[in-house]
């Protein structure tokens, strides 16, 4: 099939503002947007720039927006679109350091912020640190999460106030606060507290909808919210 694919350019070094280049091309519906791009770069303009790595939905470089929605590009075929017109955009949210990429620090300084890492001051046992199934189920959902941002950059709130620490910080703020071994889970909620915290988030539902890892985010949230009101992390 023959598609069209309209493709954001911009380069703060070279170019005054944003604009669009279309590129026609062969695809078979089960192509990737990712393949695309790849075909665009490697035969037809070698300056377009994207984040990839893993191709395979694992490292969570390639959102981007794809006809207006947060996707990971690896992801998602050309037949999943309905459309044989496909348009492909940066992140919103971000600084565009260059056509499809944005500049990811502001999103990983929310993410240390939350203390993303299993905190336990007891000695070391000589084996591992135990838990029972029902234990590590209790945050299983939350350990999906690959740090793409397209769950932050879909969120309403987050575009109104970058400085709301995001849906993804919740979600891996969530990850160890709902951990058995973790002992710090209360610090973590007063971080949350704050007003850049859990309290921005108005429900929308947005994260949910553009987790490629099928994760949670908005009952994720929730459960912050409550583990503050209540101040019980089980
Ligand atoms: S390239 Fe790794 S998730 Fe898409």
């Amino acid at each position: 099939m023959q598609v069209t694919l309209r493709v954001f350019r911009y380069n703060p070094e070279t170019d005054k503002k944003p604009h669009y280049e279309t590129y026609q091309m062969e695809a078979d519906p089960t192509d990737r947007i990712l393949d695309l791009l790849e075909h665009i770069k490697g035969y037809i303009d070698g300056t377009l720039s994207f984040r990839r790595s893993c191709a395979h939905g694992i490292c969570g470089s390639d959102a981007m927006r794809i006809n207006g929605r947060n996707y990971l590009a690896c992801k998602v075929l050309v037949r999943d679109l309905g459309s044989a017109k496909i348009t492909v955009e940066p992140l919103l949210g971000m600084r565009v350091v260059k056509d499809m990429i944005v500049d990811m620090e502001p999103f990983f300084v929310h993410y240390r912020s939350v203390l993303p890492y299993l905190v336990n001051g007891d000695p070391a046992p000589k084996q591992e640190r135990l838990q029972s199934p029902e234990q590590r189920e209790r945050f299983d959902n939350t350990t999906k999460c690959i740090l793409c941002a397209a769950c932050t950059t879909s969120c309403p709130s987050f575009w109104a106030n970058e400085k709301y620490v995001g849906p993804a910080a919740i979600v891996n703020a969530h990850r160890f606060i709902f951990d058995s071994r973790d002992q710090i889970g209360a610090e973590r909620l007063k971080i949350l507290s704050n007003q850049f915290g859990v309290y921005r988030c108005h429900t929308i539902f947005n994260c949910t909808e553009a987790c490629p890892r099928e994760i949670e985010i908005t009952k994720a949230i929730a459960e912050v919210k409550n583990a503050i009101a209540t101040g019980k992390t089980e």
